[in-house]
Order: C-alpha cells, then structure tokens, then sequence
C-alpha cells in the first residue's frame, strides 16, 4: 500500500503535501516524509501528525513529493521512510510497490561505488537515476532507462533539484491518478489525496510514464512514445475517495482481494518450478528441514486461518501440526520436543496472547516463526524468522484481505516445507499452478454478487445461524460464522459437518438457516447427506458450491457458487462469498460493519 502525493505548481507545496498524506493515511501510518525543491527531507516515524511537528511554517518549493509508509523493505524508521535520495543528495523519490530484483540491482551499484543509506527496495531507483544522469543522460531519457531495469511493481513520483518546477511520475502495478488544475497538476496515489483540489484527474496505466510541469502532463510508454488521453472527472467526495468509492472500508478490502493475493504471491511463487522462495526464511533453512512438529497460534480469524494451515501442513508438507488459540496456548504446559516449533499468525503482529504464546514458546527455547502483516510489529521482531503478508493496511476491524492473504502465505509454507520433505515434483506443480491462477477465480466471485446478495435477505431475518463444512472448510465455516456475528450480530454458530449429529441438529426448523459449504472436493458425497439431512428437518440451506454443480441446487434454497479449484485451496475460495454474504447482512441492518460495537481492530490487552 503506502501513499504518494506530489505538487507542481505556484502554491507552498508543503502545505498541499501535508494535507494529502492526512487523507492518504488510511494507506499506512507507520512513518511519513517529505521533501521540495527548495528543502531538505523532513521524515518522521509514526502518524503524520508526527511529520507536522517537524516540517516549519515555512517551507519554501513550490514543487515536492511526499509519502506516507506501509513498510514492506526493511523496519518502520526514519531512515527507511521516503522520500529517499541519491548519493549526490540532487533528486529525491517517492515509490509504493516492491522491487523484486532490488538485490541484483542493489549490489551492481554497490560496485559500482554508490552509498545505500536505507534497508529499502526503493533507493535502487535513486542511485540507478543517478548513475544514468551522471552518464550524461536527460531526465526523461534517464527516468525512463531506470524504469526499464526494475521488475516488480511501483507507483513513482520523482524530484530532479536540477528541473525544479518537473515530477517525473510512473506506475507499474501501483496506481498513480494525475489531478490537472488551473496552472498546477496534483500526483497522487489515489484521489482521495487531491479531490479536494481538483475532480479532473487523468490515470496513469501500466507501463505509463508522466512529466509534470504546472501547465503541462506529457504521458507517454516507457519506449518515450506520447500518449493522449481526455481526462476524466470524479463524482467522488473526499471520504468516498478513500474507500475507492466503496460505501465501507470491508467492501474495499473484499474487492481488493485479488490484488493483495498476487502481492502476497509476487516474487515467491514459482509455478513452473512448483517451487517457492521465501526470502524471510532463508536464514533459517537447515533449521527448517529438521522440524518435526509445528505448532500453530493464532487468535479470531488468525487462528481459523492457522487451523486451515494445519490442514495443508500436515497432507502436503507431511509435518505434524497442531493449533491453539493463543489465550489458551500461552497457559499450556507445553511439553519441549526437539525439532518442534511455534508459528504464529497475526495481522497487526501485536496481538496480546498471540504474542504472549511466541515469548513463551522463546522462554521454553522452540525456534519461533511469524506470518505477520505489519512490518516490524512486535511479533515480526520477536519471532526467529517469518514470512510477511504484504497485504497493505486493513482498516475495517473485520478481519477479510488479511485472512485471504495468510491462507496463502501457508499454502506457500506448506509447499516450502513439502519441497524440504516428501512432496512430489507432480502435486507441488499442481498446487503452485493453481495458486497462481486463484486471483482470477476470486475476481470471478467478486463479478457475481447477485447470489450473494439473494442470500443475505434470506439472512438478514434470522437470530440464529448455522455455519458448517468439512476439512478443509471446517475452519472456513468457524470464519464465516465469526464474519457474521461480528458485521451482523446475528448469532452464528460453525461446526464441523460430521459433528451435527452430535448436537446442532437439534436446533434445525424452520426458521434456523444452515451456510453449508460444500465444495466438490474429496468430502463433497458427505456435505451432501449432511444437507439432506438439514433439509429433512425443513431447515433452510444456503449452499457454496463449485460452479457447473447441479445436483446441489435441487437440494439447497440458494446456491453461490465458487470456481474449481485444487482441494487444498478451496478455503481462499470459499471464504469470499461468506466475508460477502455477513457485508451485505450487516449493511441491510443498518450497522456500521467497518466499526462493530465493542471491537477494537488490534486487541493488545489479554
Ligand atoms: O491482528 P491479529 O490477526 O492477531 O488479530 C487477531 C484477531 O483479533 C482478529 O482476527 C479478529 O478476530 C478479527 N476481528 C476477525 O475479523
């Protein structure tokens, strides 16, 4: 995530650059910075209030980038925050995305005799630039040959002190919006940092490069062939503006699933190798190959998250796995194995007990591993090694692109750690294929609500619900069950299908409807007796299935389907029509689903 904002124009580009971080600050928080032409770097750790106290009255520049920071390259620290420099200290730049080869390119430079300052992927662009102006490059033929070198993903905005009224703007997997104005031009991110400005607004698309002037906006590819486009006008409101247009920061961060699920994939995945590379493990390799026993701890959506990794763990990397919540973990008198380890599973990376559990596991001498979102959260700090999410801020206290993102941050773990051990060349291609094709097939939910929606009418009535499925979507109906009581209020209840008999049906009747997920997987023929089963009590069902999928619509009173996928991840699947489906209930009640009552997005009190 992170955000951008930049100016070009007559006015104090301090001010303006204040004013968009404050707006972009739902994109990270962790340290913000800025820099004009006529300035030094003003950086801070923290909120951007923090940057305010620095940056004086008076600044001076008329032209100036600034950011806000999401780390994802090294801790949260004022000199890993942007804006950052060459070794001549004469351009400065702002970047959100990931420069997967910064390393190779990082070490070429090094040579070649340029100073690192930073621990970040984005300083690779600054010394690069230098290195081709000092070869006696312009600013756009040297812009454009550094842009050619870098794969990954960016959002850039860049000062030459040399040119002082230009930004040299380019976006690659990381959205930039260009607002025109009488006589100055607006850069941001997203536009919720410049609608206040101006609603004229031009998008840079992959592979676009802009030159920012006050009066003028050349955008043209990165072979410097010109491009034209009419801009465009936003309807939005500053607010709407950083939903993206969404009504709640839950829906944004639903849609945003597919995107946070190539993030989390980028540079890790290798299909055609059925291979994985986590750089956040690479330490710890030959300590990996001897474990013989994980154990998992997470709390809320973290752990059913973990539960579905036990799942994966134990079929594919065959590693004995087992979970505990981390309010019951860190009181267990856990017994010492050798060759066993903890692994803990956090967005905010500061949750109390989960946190509690990892010092204990320490204490006790287990080798400790984190699947963290926040970078350089506590978590992340205190675990022996870890794999980050890079799934960007979530804002709405319902944890939902978060959840996706650690589903697939395990499976990649799990084909990791099978690799180490038994798993085939076959199934781990197979997997890894798969993996990579899932953002698509999330996108294909997310195209068709309609079914969704017809179900949560039927939802929104109810004071009771049951949540059930099977192996690896036992864990999916405890979340989607956690969804809906969290959004709605509605009480829900998710149980292992094969545990019904046991118990839950004794509530079925009328009007207590079942979610039953009910994938085609190697547990489908049992969903199946179970739904029947429902059905005979005159219980309504609300089935998730794979598409193509008749025989359960005879069956079942609403179908939403899912696309096919490998058995193992189906939960990224399932999961999104259920995040969907607590959305559209919540909503239809009238709550205020991105703040539910008595709630706190990072609980860090036991
Ligand atoms: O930050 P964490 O992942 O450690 O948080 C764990 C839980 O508090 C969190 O998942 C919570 O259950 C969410 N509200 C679920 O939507």
């Amino acid at each position: 995530m992170c955000g951008i904002v930049a100016y070009s124009g007559p006015k104090d580009a301090s001010k303006i650059l204040l004013e968009g971080l404050v707006a972009l600050e739902y994109r990270g928080y962790d340290s913000a910075g800025l820099v004009t032409t006529h300035s030094g770097i003003f950086k801070a750790v923290g909120p951007v209030a923090e940057l305010k106290k620095k940056v004086p009255e008076s600044v001076g520049g008329s032209t100036g980038i600034a950011h806000t920071r999401w780390a994802t390259h090294g801790v949260p620290s004022e000199l890993n925050a942007h804006p950052h420099e060459d070794c001549g200290k004469t351009i400065a730049l702002v970047h959100n995305g990931i420069i997967e080869n910064y390393q190779e390119l990082k070490s070429a430079l090094q040579k070649a005799g340029h100073t690192f300052s930073s621990e970040t992927d984005t300083e690779v662009i600054a010394h690069l630039y230098e290195s081709y102006k000092t070869a006696g490059k312009t600013p756009k033929d040297a812009f454009l040959a550094t842009l050619r070198e870098l794969e990954g993903t960016y959002g850039i905005a860049l000062i030459d002190r040399a040119h002082p009224d230009v930004v040299l703007v380019a976006c690659m997997g990381s959205p930039i919006v260009i607002g025109i104005g009488d006589g100055e031009h607006f850069i941001a991110s997203d536009p919720s940092a410049i609608v206040r400005h101006t609603k004229k607004v031009l998008y840079l698309n992959d592979g676009e490069v802009a030159i920012v002037t006050p009066r003028e906006c050349q955008v043209m590819t990165l072979g410097a062939k010109k491009i034209s486009r009419a801009p465009e006008t936003i309807e939005w409101e500053v607010e709407e503006a950083k939903k993206g247009g969404h009504a709640h920061f839950m829906l944004k961060e639903i849609m945003e699933g597919p995107e946070v699920l190539r993030t989390s994939a980028r540079g890790r995945l290798r299909p055609e190798e059925g291979d994985v590379k986590l750089g956040g493990l690479l330490s710890i390799t030959h300590e990996l190959k001897r474990i013989k026993r994980i154990t998992i701890v997470g709390c809320g959506s973290a752990y059913y998250a973990g539960l579905v990794g036990k799942y994966m763990l134990e079929e594919y990397a065959g590693i004995a796995t087992d979970i505990d919540v981390g309010s019951e973990f860190r009181y267990r008198g856990l017994p010492l194995e050798e060759g066993a380890a903890v692994l803990a599973v956090s967005q905010s990376g500061e949750t109390a007990d989960t946190l509690a559990s990892i010092r204990e596991a320490k204490r006790r001498g287990l080798l400790t591993l984190g699947i963290v979102n926040v970078v350089g959260s506590t978590i992340a700090r205190e675990t022996d090694a870890g794999v980050y999410n890079h799934a960007g801020p979530e804002i709405g206290v319902a944890s939902t692109k978060a959840f996706l993102s650690q589903l697939e941050v395990l499976a990649l773990l799990t084909i990791f750690l099978g690799r180490q051990r038994h798993l085939s060349d076959t199934e781990a291609k197979r997997i890894a294929k798969e993996l990579a094709s899932i953002p698509e097939k999330v996108e294909k939910i997310l195209k068709n609500v309609e079914p969704i929606k017809r179900a949560a009418e039927r939802l929104k009535g109810a004071t009771n619900a049951l949540y059930i499925g099977r192996k690896y979507n036992m864990p999916i109906a405890l979340e989607g069950a956690l969804k809906l009581k969290e959004v709605s209020y509605v009480h829900a209840e998710g149980y292992g299908a094969g545990e019904m008999k046991h118990g839950p049906i004794a509530m079925i009747e009328p009007s207590f409807p079942t979610v039953a997920i009910a994938p085609r997987d190697s547990v489908y023929a049992k969903m199946i007796s179970n739904i029947e089963e429902i059905k005979a009590r005159k219980g309504p069902v609300i089935a998730v299935a794979t598409e193509g999928d008749t025989e359960i619509a005879k069956k079942a009173d609403e179908v939403i389907h899912i696309p096919e996928t490998h058995e193992m991840l189906t939960p990224i699947l399932s999961v999104v029509p259920l995040q969907l489906l607590a959305y559209y209930v919540g909503v239809a009640k009238g709550y205020n689903v991105d703040r539910p009552r008595n709630l706190a997005k990072s609980v860090t009190v036991e």
